[in-house]
C-alpha cells in the first residue's frame, strides 16, 4: 500500500493507474476507521480496479474547535486497517498541504446545505463540499463512495456532482450496524457505556418509524410520535427528527404515500449521533 502525504504524490500514482487502463475508487473519510469505513472500501473493490482512501479530518466542517480537537485520531491503526483490506494507496495529508492559507474559494449547495443538520451546524456542508470536491480534483476518480448514515451529506455531494457537472459517480452504501444495532461511528468510542446501551433507542425508533410510516400518518404525526418514543429514554437529549421526502429532503404533505426518510439526531452526554432510515410504504 502506498502512503501519500502530498498532492502532488498521489496525482503521479493515479497517473500510472491510468496508464494501466485500471479504473480509480475513491474512499473519502476522517480516519479512526471502523466496519462501516471498510465496507465502503471493499464496495469501491468490488467497483474499481484501484481503491485510494482517504484520511483527513477536515477542519473547514467542525464550527466548533473543541469538536475538531475531540475528534479521535489513530493513524498507524488506520493504515494497518487499509493495509490488511487490500487498499491501493491512502491519501493522509496535513492541513497545510491541503489548504492554501490565503485560500478563497468554498463550494456551497444552497438550499440542501443549509436545512436541517445544515441549519444547525452552520458552514458544516460547505466545508464537506469544499473538502471532497478538493479531493475529486486531486484523485480524478471514476467512483467515489459514500456512506447512507450521512444521508443528507450524500444528497449532498451529489447535488454538488450534477450542479458542477463533476466527471465522478457517486455511489451511496447501505449504513453498517453493531450487532446490537447500532450504526457504527467513530464517534461511539466517547460514549459512555450507560450512554452506549441508552443509543440503542435510536435504532429501535426507527424500525418503529418504518412500521409507522406504512399506516396511513402524515410526516408530522410521525415526528411526534418519534418524539415520544425516544423521550422514554432519559439519557437521550433530542436534537432534531424528521421526517422529509427521501430525495427532495423536504416537507411531504399528506398522509406519507411515497419514500421517505427519519433523520435522527440525538445527544447522549457530549456526543452527537446521528441516524437515518428510508421508509417507501408505496
Ligand atoms: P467520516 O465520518 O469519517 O465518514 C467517512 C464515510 O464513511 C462517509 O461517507 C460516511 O457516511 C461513511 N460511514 C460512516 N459510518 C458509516 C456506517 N456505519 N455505515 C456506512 N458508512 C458509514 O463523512 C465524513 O467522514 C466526512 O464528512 C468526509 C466525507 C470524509 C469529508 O470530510
Amino acid at each position: 500500500m502506498k502512503i501519500c502525504r502530498t498532492k502532488s504524490a498521489l496525482r503521479e500514482v493515479v497517473k500510472e493507474f491510468r496508464a494501466q487502463g485500471d479504473t480509480v475508487g475513491l474512499v473519502p473519510t476522517m480516519g479512526y476507521l471502523h466496519q462501516g469505513h471498510m465496507t465502503l472500501v471493499s464496495t469501491a473493490q468490488s467497483q474499481t480496479d484501484r481503491v485510494i482512501a482517504t484520511i483527513f479530518v477536515n477542519p473547514t466542517q467542525f464550527g466548533d474547535e473543541a469538536d475538531l480537537d475531540a475528534y479521535p485520531r489513530d493513524e498507524a491503526r488506520d493504515f494497518a486497517l487499509l493495509e490488511a483490506q487490500g487498499v491501493d494507496v491512502v491519501f493522509a495529508p496535513s492541513v497545510d498541504e491541503m489548504y492554501h492559507p490565503n485560500r478563497q474559494t468554498s463550494v456551497e449547495t444552497e438550499q440542501l446545505a443549509n436545512m436541517l443538520m445544515g441549519a444547525l451546524r452552520p458552514d458544516h456542508y460547505k466545508g464537506v463540499c469544499t473538502v471532497v470536491s478538493k479531493l475529486f480534483n486531486i484523485a480524478q476518480a471514476d467512483k467515489a463512495f459514500f456512506g447512507e448514515k450521512d444521508y443528507q451529506q450524500l444528497l449532498v455531494i451529489k447535488t454538488m456532482v450534477r450542479d458542477l457537472d463533476i466527471p465522478i459517480d457517486i455511489v451511496g452504501v447501505p449504513t453498517v450496524r453493531e450487532v446490537d444495532g447500532l450504526a457504527m461511528s467513530s464517534r461511539n468510542v466517547r460514549l459512555s457505556p450507560e450512554d452506549r446501551k441508552a443509543a440503542l433507542i435510536l435504532n429501535k425508533a426507527l424500525a418503529y418509524g418504518d412500521y409507522e410510516a406504512s399506516d396511513g400518518r402524515t410526516a408530522e404525526d410521525l415526528e411526534a410520535e418519534l418524539h415520544s418514543f425516544i423521550s422514554r429514554e432519559p439519557r437521550a437529549k433530542i436534537e432534531t427528527i424528521d421526517v422529509r421526502d427521501a430525495t427532495s429532503l423536504e416537507v411531504p404533505q399528506g398522509q406519507i404515500d411515497r419514500a421517505v426518510v427519519i433523520l435522527l439526531a440525538v445527544r447522549f452526554g457530549d456526543v452527537l449521533l446521528i441516524d437515518q432510515r428510508v421508509c417507501d410504504p408505496s
